[in-house]
């Protein structure tokens, strides 16, 4: 009974996530640092980086000779590999996605097999204004989609961010903080289903 009791316990699940903000006093890495003490409250393992480590060269297809992958790519396409799912937190620039985090995006596109193929991630994104950057989040879906990452649907952005945080970090409305927290559960249970009940991921995540 011990053995099988063994035997159905499941590996905690591991998340990657990153701010795509390099700024020191990101709203963005404020928020995505929020998003992993809720992960790993709730059973899940973080690896943390930092936008820095991702960070690569304009893309130039002349630097791809003798099969060159900037360091920031090998980093990128290693720890998405090395992890069940992935957590953007993204500032939105002009309406858009931030350049560096395409162009990271599209070094790593470059890897074969493409590592982004059935991967999944969540969206979330923070910013001084009243929609929190959540047209910058649509753009983002773009490439993520188009190289096979299934994104969650559902996608959270903390607007007004610059008030939002207490000095110690935490989000000080109480509906908000729960919100954020509910939004996680749910990707958790929706990357677990897809890592541990094949039937569910067939019928209901359509991979
Ligand atoms: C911005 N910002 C911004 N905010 C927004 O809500 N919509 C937008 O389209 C833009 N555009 C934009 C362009 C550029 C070039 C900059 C530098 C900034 C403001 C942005 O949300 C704010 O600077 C955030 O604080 C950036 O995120 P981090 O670095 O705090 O995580």
């Amino acid at each position: 009974m011990k053995e099988q009791q063994k035997n159905n316990q499941q590996e905690p699940l591991r998340f990657l996530v990153f701010s795509a903000s390099l700024r020191a006093d990101s709203l963005n890495t404020r928020l995505i640092k929020l998003a992993a003490e809720v992960i790993t409250k709730n059973g899940g393992i973080v690896d943390y980086a930092n936008m820095s480590e991702f960070d690569c060269p304009s893309f130039n297809q002349d630097l791809e000779v003798n099969d060159f992958h900037p360091t920031g790519a090998k980093e990128f396409r290693k720890r998405i590999l090395a992890n069940d799912a992935f957590i953007i937190s993204s500032p939105e620039y002009n309406g858009s996605i931030p350049g560096l985090l395409k162009n990271s995006i599209d070094w790593v596109s470059r890897f074969r097999p493409q590592p982004f193929q059935q991967q999944h991630g969540l969206l979330m994104s923070a910013s001084p204004g009243m929609a929190g950057g959540n047209h910058g989040l649509w753009s983002l879906r773009i490439p993520l989609e188009k190289l096979g990452v299934h994104i969650f649907p559902a996608m959270f952005s903390l607007s007004k961010a610059h008030e939002a945080f207490s000095p110690e970090g935490k989000i000080t409305d109480e509906n908000l903080t729960k919100r954020l927290e509910d939004h996680l559960i749910n990707f958790m249970n929706t990357v677990e289903a897809s890592k541990n009940y094949p039937a569910i991921k067939l019928k209901f995540l359509g991979e």
